[in-house]
């Protein structure tokens, strides 16, 4: 076997954390929880986080393992809550110690809750609980926080919590939060093999277009905005008339629903809309629709008079979380996926959920399985909410804008690391491999997300059993996609069919099988494996998911004879 290690990248950029420090007992989960909320932020708290890691509670923890264990691990978790963004994180008492504090705390807001000894020691309560004050409460309360009394002063803007209520607390902090947090819709910056752009995400941000294309193309002449039909009348008009306010001369234009977009008719009646308009270089293309017709429209936008430039308003989460970004435009052609194409990349990408409201949930649960590879790739902190999370509207899991927030930066910082597909942006084909098989060989009855959360599962199963990956991951990622609704039982699938289409993968080389699988700080990039024992897991969980499926009969309008999977 041979192993390419694909480590994930730094991910910059995003909405600032709102970070709590302070001595045991100031308040920092009870006043986190409210002030997350008055926020509408997510919160995260690293002690519990440290608890469910170790599966045993911060006490039995200094017991058992120790403190120097304990250390250890809150100074991982301290680097991984350092890749999320828009999160309201509260740290543990001894946290400020770690240079790891100093980077969780550098772009967010940070904030000390502060009260004298004699009220921590009351509040307190029973000291057995408290495995480091627990031998003699007073002194050792007094002789912490001198030593602590350095870091906790550097670690951010104090807050005094003496004769305060929790609500007093969470309401301080959310205002220092939003006095100091300098702009809401978060900005990523992708670095292009030619130039660099901005991606916006944040509810709102499509109000922030006209000031984007004049940062971006200072000289762009008309825009000519181009939307997948199922939105003309929505996003498509809100993003024309917003650029009208902006007094813009803007021309429209349309492509088809969704994947019918992507056929080379499509395409042309698009050029002769372009010529009946005159549209040059000199001119800007703004694409609005999901992944497919973001992809048809940056086709003929790449295509037109040598390339004219385009901004992308995504209108799907999986548009949002991958197609938009990375400047891969491309068609179907012959039954194939994705056959022609380019790589164009856009000026600017503005993905607002708030053009999300039209969408059906079954479309947003597909696009939360590209979330969830994401989480699973770079930010464990991500996949534990993931996890974690409740199902709320819909069944869809709750801050649904934070999470998109979460994905983009992923996927953007993969593209600012690989440009041009080269390398580490192979990690993003994890669980793919084996999604592009059960989509092409189910003739596309079986939708992207369905097929990637089982791929995604598979993949983890194959890395564990070559020892690369972390043993509770299968479980936990089956447990978190089947609460978003992805694991739903599927048809019956002839093997013979899959092994096949899989065998079609146009990313492997020299036709040997290669298979992205997760590893502990990213992916490894496996191959010279069995294909058989690849396909092993694979099997396995098509078993467990169609056990009560139906067969799959009906063969949709645009399969064709001889389809292969789908290069991303
Ligand atoms: N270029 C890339 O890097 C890249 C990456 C991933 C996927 N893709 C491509 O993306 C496509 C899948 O994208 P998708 O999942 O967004 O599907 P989609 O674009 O086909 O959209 C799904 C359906 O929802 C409709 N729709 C879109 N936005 C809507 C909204 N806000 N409200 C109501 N209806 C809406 C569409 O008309 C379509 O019928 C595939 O063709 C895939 O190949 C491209």
């Amino acid at each position: 076997m041979r192993e390419l290690r694909l480590p994930a990248p730094a991910l910059r950029g995003g909405q600032a954390n709102l970070v709590l420090a302070g001595f045991s007992a100031t308040g920092k989960t009870s006043a986190g929880v409210l002030a997350a909320e008055l926020l509408g932020m997510p919160f995260v708290d690293l002690d519990q986080l440290a608890e469910r890691r170790l599966g045993s509670s911060l006490p039995e923890v200094f017991l058992t393992l120790g403190e120097a264990r304990f250390r250890e691990l809150e100074a991982e978790l301290l680097g991984e809550a350092a890749r999320l963004s828009g999160t309201v994180i509260a740290t543990g008492g001894g946290a400020v110690l770690h240079r790891e504090f100093a980077t969780l705390a550098g772009g967010a807001v940070a904030v000390v809750l502060t009260a004298p000894p004699e009220e921590i020691e009351e509040r307190l309560g029973d000291p057995a609980t408290r495995p480091l004050v627990a031998s003699a409460p007073g002194p050792r309360i007094r002789e912490l926080l001198a030593e602590r009394a350095l870091a906790y002063s550097a670690a951010g803007t104090a807050v005094d919590t003496t004769g305060k209520s929790i609500q007093e607390v969470a309401g301080l902090v959310a205002d220092r939060y939003r006095a100091q947090a300098n702009d809401k819709a978060q900005r990523v910056t992708v670095s292009g093999p030619h130039a660099e752009y901005p991606v916006l995400v944040g509810e709102g941000t499509l109000d922030r277009l006209d000031g984007l294309l004049r940062s971006q193309l200072p000289k762009a002449g008309r825009v000519v905005v181009v939307s997948d039909q199922a939105v003309t009348d929505s996003a498509g008009a809100l993003v024309g008339e917003t650029l009208r306010t902006a007094g813009r001369e803007v021309l429209t234009a349309a492509v088809g629903r969704g994947e019918a977009s992507k056929q080379i008719a499509a395409v042309t009646e698009l050029w002769d809309r372009f010529q009946a308009l005159a549209v040059d270089r000199g001119d800007v293309i703004v694409a609005v629709g999901g992944g497919a017709g973001l992809d048809a429209i940056g086709f003929a936008a790449a295509t037109w008079a040598r390339g004219i430039p385009w901004v992308t308003v995504p209108t799907t989460i999986l548009a949002m979380v991958d197609a938009s970004i990375g400047g891969k435009v491309a068609i179907d052609r012959g039954g194939a996926k994705n056959s022609v194409g380019a790589f164009h990349q856009p000026r600017a990408v503005v993905c607002d959920p708030s053009l999300l409201l039209t969408l059906p949930a079954s479309l947003a649960r597909d696009g939360l399985a590209e979330v969830v590879k994401s989480a699973v790739l770079a930010s464990p902190l991500l996949l534990d909410a993931l996890v974690q999370a409740r199902p709320a509207g819909e069944g869809l899991p709750p801050h649904l804008g934070w999470l998109i927030e979460q994905a983009v930066r992923i996927k953007a910082a993969y593209v600012a690391a690989d440009p041009e597909d080269l390398g580490l942006r192979q990690s993003l084909n994890l669980g793919h491999t084996y999604a592009h098989g059960l989509e092409a060989a189910s003739d596309y009855l079986v939708p992207h997300g369905r097929a990637v959360a089982i791929g995604l599962v598979a993949a983890a199963r194959l890395g564990v059993s070559l020892g690369l990956t972390e043993e509770d991951l299968p479980a936990q990622l089956q447990g978190a996609l089947d609460r978003i609704g992805l694991l739903e039982t599927l048809p019956s699938m002839d093997r013979a069919r899959v092994r096949a289409a899989l065998l079609l993968d146009k990313k492997w080389r020299r036709g040997e099988p290669a298979f992205v699988v997760p590893a502990r700080g990213g992916a490894a990039l496996v191959s010279g494996i069995d294909l058989d024992f690849a396909l092993e897991p694979f099997w396995e969980l098509l078993a467990e998911a169609s056990r009560e499926g139906p067969e799959l009969t009906a063969v949709p309008a645009r399969a064709r004879a001889g389809s292969g999977p789908a290069p991303r």
